[in-house]
């Protein structure tokens, strides 16, 4: 079924399954080589052309420029690494780290906000809620004053990273934590919505996932055009993965570029539904008959089990992932795989990302301790270009950053040293 993009539904009233985007590419002047996008770097003047969301404008052309809203998000980083890229045993100059952390509220979910956001103008939405493990809060809340609309979170109690909490309270979002984890927040939020009429901000919301597939034409960016072997993500509630599949598809639909790289979505075992379902239950895209028995028999065992995930890396800490089958299509079209990665391994590699690179959150070092596995297991070659999405911003998870170094949790804590205030003794410390 279609519908007009001023109608305000993210599932389809009559199937229940979430919708999607569709472009009438006839329609729409979209510029015959991606580098014409380049030029707009010469015209940042315009707010729409210095948004690293907006100024890839034509390829998300769902609302007039009249409504689209920005507050300067996506002038992110395309970094190449080599000390990092040693660490997971790529050969040096084949490894970029994608920092999404430099957004204004620190997260990728800028991206998507400034779509969504964007839309809830078009349709002449007052107030929005979400549903979130901290960033897409923090994102919503802080797009949410910039709008003038206002907003309501939902968080599980005692599952947000304090930074994250941190942002809501100040952006001035009206915080609920419920008892239960993401999954339960989740489930309520949809209700709320639909009872008072908030404007959904989860990744369930189609202008979302727009917002998101340009962190896909970043990369490209910063690769000067050139498509990557392979993008390599966390997966939580599936959002990214199914945007940046769809952005890939569309590209090589339009002719934009010659093949589509390959993807790694990267779940922590604590929170693994994803991995289960694709590598043990044999879970497939399927032309879009996807076996909703297998997803049904898996949550209803989770169920029967009174499971709840848990993992250090927070805000991947989902069991019921709303965009599962979306993300069965990315997998399908990217030649995609998933693995799942310890806590240990987690921390770790966040550790790599911070004495080597600009630092990043627990989540979005998922990418390199999967990375790690991924080479060690030679499903990606030393000599493949690869391009790792860190998705937080370092500030956004002190307390682990700081245990993982204080209390010696991992092989690269650096834990600070205590002194008298004696100036002998302090020279003597010092290496
Ligand atoms: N990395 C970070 C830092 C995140 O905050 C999230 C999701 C993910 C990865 C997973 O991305 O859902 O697109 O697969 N955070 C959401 C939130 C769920 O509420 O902030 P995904």
């Amino acid at each position: 079924m279609e519908f007009d993009c001023s109608e305000v539904l993210f599932k389809c009233p009559k199937c229940g399954e979430l919708l999607d985007a569709k472009y009438n590419w006839d329609k729409i002047e979209v510029p015959e080589k991606l580098s014409d996008f380049g030029k707009r770097w010469a015209s940042r003047s315009n707010p729409l052309d210095f948004s690293g969301v907006w100024r890839f404008r034509e390829l998300l052309n769902f609302c007039e420029d009249k409504y689209k809203v920005t507050i300067g998000e996506a002038q992110t980083i395309l970094q190449q690494n080599d000390a990092v890229a040693e660490y997971v045993n790529i050969k040096p100059g084949r490894l970029y780290l994608e920092y999404e952390g430099l957004n204004p509220s620190g997260s990728f979910k800028d991206n998507g906000m400034a779509a969504a956001f964007s839309h809830a103008k078009m349709v002449g939405a007052k107030s929005c809620a979400c549903a979130s493990t901290g960033n897409t809060s923090a994102s919503m809340a802080l797009y949410a004053h910039s709008c003038g609309l206002k907003s309501t979170v939902l968080i599980g109690s005692g599952r947000i990273a304090f930074g994250k909490l941190s942002q809501a309270m100040d952006y001035g979002a009206q915080t609920i934590q419920i008892l239960g984890d993401f999954d339960d927040c989740m489930r309520q939020v949809q209700d709320v919505c639909t009872k008072l009429g908030l404007y959904l901000l989860n990744s369930l919301n189609p202008f979302r996932l727009e917002g998101q597939k340009t962190i896909m034409y970043r990369i490209l960016e910063g690769l000067g055009w050139e498509v990557p072997d392979w993008i390599i993500v966390p997966g939580g509630n599936l959002g990214n993965s199914s945007a940046f599949g769809k952005a890939f598809y569309e590209l090589k639909q339009l002719g934009l570029i010659d093949r589509i790289p390959r993807m790694a979505i990267i779940n922590s075992t604590g929170a693994s539904t994803l991995s289960d379902l694709v590598n043990d239950k044999k879970l497939v895209w399927n032309n879009g008959e996807v076996d909703q028995k297998i997803i049904d028999d898996y949550y209803a065992d989770l169920t029967a089990r009174n499971f709840s995930p848990h993992t250090i890396a927070s805000a991947i800490e989902i069991s019921r992932p709303v965009n599962l089958k979306k993300c069965l299509r990315t997998i399908n079209i990217c030649s995609g795989v998933v693995i799942a990665v310890p806590d240990e391994e987690i921390k770790d590699a966040k550790a790599i990302v911070g004495k080597y690179g600009l630092g990043c959150e627990p989540a979005s070092a998922a990418t390199i301790a999967g990375l790690k596995h991924l080479r060690a297991e030679g499903l990606v070659g030393m000599d493949e270009r690869v391009a790792c999405v860190l998705t937080g911003h370092p500030l956004k998870d002190p307390n682990l950053t700081v245990n993982y170094h204080k209390e010696k949790q991992g092989k690269f804590s650096n834990p600070p040293v205590e002194a008298p205030n004696e100036f002998d003794e302090i020279i003597k410390l010092i290496k």
